[in-house]
């Protein structure tokens, strides 16, 4: 939510932050700005409502020389999505341009007292606020740019990341965060003279260091031309910057021949989850290995409860975690929207694990809600994709997704590597605890290890669908039903269709439809049903007669073979038949497909739908 590039070095800074930019731009694209200081330290702003194109469209007739900049993609919260409000943002002397990711939540009161103090403002921003803030500290206390930095900062409540240039200062380059994240990319050039990279995430980074530092909650750092990069907290307690090294290659982050990032990443699957797995299921001597959970194995058997804490589509995958873990391991599973966790005090025990999923690792609300149940004494666990994320660090212990870069507005392959990560760990404390029969762990893990091959089949049966999709483009509803490990599959199915098609669809257990969505169906209203040769099999089919005979319009995921289901329907999806357990993984491919190709038959923007964000780091 929101995207910040920066860079100081030798080089021209323009083209560096303008592939940043693009790199970022899933994290919003409302409006998109960029500050730059040239030789004469003349320091300018441009800006331009939509699209990072739209930026360098009107960067193409302006001077955009300098080696220090600042850039950013936004996706607003203050103020409508507008040139005026895009960012940078000047200080009232044009001395100071400042880029924020993140909510100052007292800006109203901050704001007042500058106008007190004579400052005027153009735009209605919190992040305007801040940049005169910063100013105004300099003003009255005389002091360096990095020391304004951290007394404004001490007087905001909110989140933030945010970067800042003074063109009385050309060779620095000051940043800061709580909240939101910020990573400082280190390198030098050629001549051996350090350079530094900003960036909201690692992507505009990696094409030119894979050595970073992630800056933590309350840290301001400085970068300059002489190599320096000083790190100290809002208490002005010296920090010693920890070097990482990214695990991250450029060719993920390209769309290697696909026409988008979302059909790329759902035909990664197969190869993603195989990463996911490999090294955690051992098929030879039929074993699970997570050492977030050797590790900490007490914690897991001998929690009370396990809570799942997410959003959005984690929140999916956490359900049909629940559902697993259950099952397999036999201890009780809550799973909370954590938007709505975080604030209605909560009963958490000590003796309470609480799992975050989230493919960011940086959602502001699952950040918020496992920070509640730290301060209650529960243990943390994490499942997040993207290394280093605010969430991996919170928690105490952890599990990452490695299915790489998610980079579709519309989360995929994170969605079936979230799956098979809580199946693995179901898997994992079940071992621990001996809730499951040798037999049937072992016929698991041999399943499991079966699903990236089942995945491919999936895409391979069902990737013709194109012109399928085109007769729903005039659909104004959808309903999507399933049962037990379906239901949130249908959750899944429905949310992508809105998402990137604007279809309003709904995701319904099965046999509630009965209680209401009903109603709804009649010849114009397309059901997609998950009815797997599973479990509750017979119960689905007799759910699709009831809509049938409402005349509805029956699009089906059946398992190969099924000729009964096949029948019933106006057109079917088929997947290889697995266990009950792991049919969301393939059942949700054709799904996914689906809302793809209705949307891109709809003519819209599949990877950057509109007022969405990837990476959600306010509430
Ligand atoms: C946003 C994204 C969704 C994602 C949700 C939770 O809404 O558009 O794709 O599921 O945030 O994000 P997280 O990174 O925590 O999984």
């Amino acid at each position: 939510m929101c995207g910040i590039v920066g860079y100081i070095g030798d080089q021209e800074a323009y083209p560096i932050l303008i592939k940043g930019l693009h790199r970022l731009e899933y994290r919003g694209y409302d409006s998109a700005g960029v500050a730059l200081i040239n030789n004469e330290s003349d320091l300018s702003v441009y800006k331009a409502k939509g699209k990072v194109v739209a930026l360098e469209q009107l960067c193409s007739e302006k001077d955009v020389s300098g080696t220090i900049g600042i850039a950013h993609t936004r996706w607003a919260t203050h103020g409508e999505p507008n040139e005026v409000n895009a960012h940078p943002h000047f200080s009232q002397s044009r001395h100071l341009a400042l880029v924020h990711n993140g909510i100052i939540e007292n800006y109203k009161s901050l704001r007042a007292e500058l106008e007190k103090n004579g400052f005027t403002f153009c735009s209605q921003t919190d992040t305007e606020v801040l940049v005169q803030w910063v100013e105004h500290m300099q003003n009255t206390h005389h002091c360096d740019l990095y020391t304004a930095v951290q007394l404004a900062l001490k007087n905001v409540v909110g989140a933030y990341a945010i970067a800042i240039l003074d063109k009385t200062n050309p060779d620095q380059l000051v940043c800061a965060r709580k909240g939101s994240p910020l990573i400082i990319g280190v390198s030098k050039n050629e001549s051996g003279r350090s350079e530094f990279y900003l960036g909201s995430d690692a992507t505009p980074i990696i094409e030119y260091t894979n050595k970073v530092v992630y800056l933590k909650d309350e840290e301001i750092a400085i970068m300059d031309r002489t190599g320096r990069l000083d790190i100290t907290n809002l208490a002005n307690v010296k920090q010693t910057p920890q070097l990482c090294t990214l695990q991250m290659s450029l060719d993920q982050l390209e769309k290697g021949g696909f026409p988008h990032f979302m059909l790329k990443e759902i035909w990664e699957q197969p190869n993603a989850l195989r990463t996911c797995i490999r090294g955690r299921l051992n098929i030879v001597d039929k074993d699970v290995i997570l050492s977030g959970i050797l590790d900490n194995k007490d914690k897991f058997i001998n929690c009370r409860r396990i809570i799942i804490c997410a959003c959005g589509t984690s929140w999916h995958s956490a359900l049909i975690g629940k559902y697993f873990i259950e099952e397999a391991a036999h201890i009780p599973v809550e799973v909370e929207y954590a938007s709505e966790f975080r604030y209605r005090n909560p009963v958490i025990y000590p003796d309470d694990v609480v799992i975050a999923v989230s493919q960011s690792g940086e959602t502001a609300d699952t950040l918020a809600a496992i920070q509640l149940a730290k301060s209650k004494g529960a243990f943390l666990y994490g499942i997040c994709n993207v290394i280093g994320s605010s969430i991996a660090r919170a928690t105490d212990s952890g599990t990452y997704l490695h299915v790489g870069p998610e980079i579709g507005v519309a989360s995929t392959k994170a969605f079936t590597g979230q799956v098979i990560t809580l199946g693995l760990l179901g898997l994992a404390i079940a071992k621990e605890k001996g809730t499951l029969d040798d037999k049937i762990f072992h016929m698991l893990v041999d399943e499991l290890q079966q699903i990236p091959d089942k995945m491919q089949w999936t895409l391979d049966h069902n990737k013709d669908i194109a012109h399928f999709a085109q007769m729903f483009t005039y659909c104004k509803n959808f309903i999507y039903l399933g049962r037990g490990y379906n239901y949130p599959v249908a959750l899944e199915g429905a949310l992508k269709l809105k998402e990137i098609s604007y279809i309003h669809a709904e995701g319904y257990p099965a046999a509630e439809m009965k209680h209401g969505p009903i109603a709804l169906v009649d010849e114009e209203m397309p059901v997609v049903v998950i009815a797997p040769k599973r479990g509750m099999y017979d119960k689905v089919v007799s759910n699709i007669q009831e809509i049938k005979s409402r005349k509805g319009k029956i699009i089906s995921v059946v398992t190969e073979g099924d000729t009964v289901v096949k029948e019933m329907s106006d057109y079917c999806f088929v997947i290889p038949d697995t266990r009950d357990c792991f049919v969301p993984l393939l059942a949700v491919i054709p799904l996914q497909l689906l809302s793809y190709y209705v949307a891109i038959a709809k003519g819209r923007n599949v990877d950057q739908p509109r007022n969405l964000a990837k990476s959600v780091t306010v509430e």
